[in-house]
């Protein structure tokens, strides 16, 4: 498959040139009748119609010229540098498997690493204009500074003069738009299951990087895996930060074009003015339709919906009260109030008594004792001789993360931090420690004693806090490094530009931050390649390379 080709879909390309999706055979003549028919029920125009179900286009207005200002919180440095451009050619890299979807801004593929046999999604996205181009440097940025399970990772990226590449992390589940339209309702058990990870993940946003994700629904929510323990209970991550902006808490966002998609917009953004509370609007919305199947602002047109939304004009079906718990129904409201300030915010939500019906911080993050005492054990045991083998191994655990064994450390980290934020203080590790793994007389100086030394050896940017790919990198069985071939794939992300060394400059690029900040100074990666290039040429190759990090991982198991 070429990856410029255009998809034929007739008629359907027609009805649907807003979400143009791969279809072949038979699903695309299922699809077709289903277009067949909402074109049918859309000539009615009764309000009933508006209720169906449909894919949601980003509304596209001229793009935004104010470059938004930095991020404000401080990067995380090391996952920050192991995303970076790919100078090789894409077709050197990845085969083409098929197409995933086609959203407002790009179509996505599904590809197939080469030499790693991984699979993963790839996102063109045409660049028009200088300013297209801007944007898109902009999200790539962006992109590489979250770090957390529930928010889809950006591998790495490739660029030509009229395209950029963005390789994310597949989720094989598809997008959860799909997954409705496939189960019509979801329980309410399986509603709070999903809905957990999506505030989490917006709160992760909203408080750490004061990022506003605006473009919240199904449609950009994509199921990773379906939870094995119960039937429907499926992991979910969030995509799609393509119109995701940074605001400023102090003074309001500004911006006063309308962005986001109909059904799901909240009223403050159709009057331009409007910060992170929008996001849980969305997620109200997403709440309602998850338990009941239907839009709950609906109405003949556009017009009419805006009105309505703008009043909060929504209401209940009939019977759905007798059957769903109080806990649902206040949530609902509490995400749906037409007053930003009024509106619940992410960590309140994840503190709702709805999610607490389900025990959710200890359900829905659940890892078993001893898993948990093996992680705290190697977290323990971790020590690493330089910066490069850090940055191996967040390159390792940023690369797998779908891993079973980087899932469950995941679980681990979220268990600790209670607060939510991605980022794990201190005193929520002291706190975690004791609830977990101290018992007995002297166990609350113990646990203190612990979460010291942990966090002296894991705070490595000293940003106050340890990031969840921090984490994970101390707390893997170093056993699943232990194999020729990741560490060749380690390598190859060193060596730039593929002549089988590492140099001093490729070194200079993975240290050096775009933005400059954190940056290894030249002095120390000198020290470092001296300590590294054992038969003095200048260079590191891989023999050397490959010593040097199996002594490390022999160390550490
Ligand atoms: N990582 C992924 N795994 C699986 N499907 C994906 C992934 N990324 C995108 N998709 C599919 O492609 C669609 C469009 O992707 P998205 O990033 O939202 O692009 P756009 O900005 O054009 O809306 C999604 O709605 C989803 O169906
Ligand atoms: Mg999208």
């Amino acid at each position: 498959m070429n990856f410029n080709k255009k998809i034929k879909m007739g008629t359907c390309y027609e009805q649907r040139a807003d979400r143009t999706r791969f279809i072949i055979d038979e699903d695309y003549k299922i699809k077709q009748e289903m277009i067949e028919t909402i074109k049918n029920l859309n000539m009615k125009k009764s309000e009933e119609d508006q209720k169906i179900f449909q894919k949601q286009t980003t509304i596209d207005l001229p793009p935004d010229n104010n470059k938004p200002p930095a991020s404000q919180a401080k990067p995380a440095q090391n996952t920050e540098n192991v995303i970076g451009r790919n100078r090789l050619k894409l077709t050197q890299e990845y085969d083409p498997e098929g197409q995933l979807g086609v959203g407002g801004y790009g179509q996505v593929y599904l590809v197939r690493h080469k030499k790693m046999n991984l699979l993963r999604a790839m996102k063109v996205i045409p660049v028009k204009s200088k300013t297209s181009g801007e944007k898109t440097e902009e999200e790539i940025e962006l992109l590489k500074q979250l770090d957390h399970p529930n928010i889809v990772k950006l591998f790495e990226y490739f660029s030509d003069n009229d395209k950029y590449y963005l390789i994310t992390e597949y989720c094989k589940g598809g997008d959860l738009f799909d997954l409705i339209k496939k189960k019509k309702k979801f329980s309410e058990l399986s509603a709070a299951y999903i809905m957990f990870q999506i505030f989490r993940a917006l709160n992760y946003c909203h408080n750490t990087h004061h990022l506003v994700h605006r473009d919240i629904k199904p449609e950009n929510i994509v199921v990773f895996r379906k939870n094995n323990v119960m039937e429907d209970l499926y992991d979910v991550k969030l995509i799609d930060f393509g119109i995701s902006k940074i605001f400023n808490k102090v003074e309001k966002n500004n911006d006063n074009r309308i962005k986001g998609s109909l059904n799901y917009i909240a009223p403050e953004v159709l009057d331009g003015k409007y910060n992170e509370k929008c996001d849980i609007w969305s997620c109200g919305v997403i709440l309602y339709i998850l338990v009941i199947g239907e839009y709950p602002f609906v109405g003949r047109n556009k017009s009419e919906i805006i009105k309505k939304i703008k009043k909060g004009d929504y209401s209940f079906p009939n019977g759905f009260i007798e059957k769903s718990s109080s806990d649902i129904r206040e949530l609902i409201g509490k995400c749906l109030m037409v007053n930003p300030k009024e509106r619940i915010s992410a960590n309140d939500a994840l503190n709702h008594s709805f999610f607490n019906l389900y025990d959710a911080n200890e359900f829905f993050i659940h890892v078993t004792p001893a898993f948990l005492n093996k992680t705290i054990n190697n977290i323990k045991k971790y020590e690493t001789k330089n910066s490069l083998q850090e940055l191996c191994l967040t390159y390792f655990v940023h690369n797998y993360p779908n891993q079973d064994d980087i899932i469950l450390i995941n679980k681990v980290f979220s268990k600790f931090n209670t607060s939510n934020t991605g980022k794990l203080t201190k005193e929520e590790l002291k706190k975690g420690l004791l609830k977990y793994l101290f018992k007995g007389k002297k166990s609350k100086a113990a646990a203190e004693k612990e979460a010291n030394t942990i966090f002296n050896k894991l705070d490595g940017n000293n940003n106050n806090g340890i990031e969840c790919e921090e984490f994970v990198r101390a707390g893997i069985d170093k056993k699943l490094i232990k194999n020729k071939k990741v560490l060749k794939f380690m390598f190859d992300f060193l060596d730039k530009d593929r002549n089988g060394e590492i140099s001093f400059e490729e070194l200079k690029e993975v240290f050096n931050r775009e933005d400059g900040n954190n940056a290894e100074s030249e002095k120390n990666i000198i020290e470092l390649m001296k300590s590294i290039d054992t038969d003095l040429n200048g260079q590191i190759s891989f023999e050397e390379f490959y010593n040097m990090m199996l002594k490390l991982i022999d160390g550490l198991i």
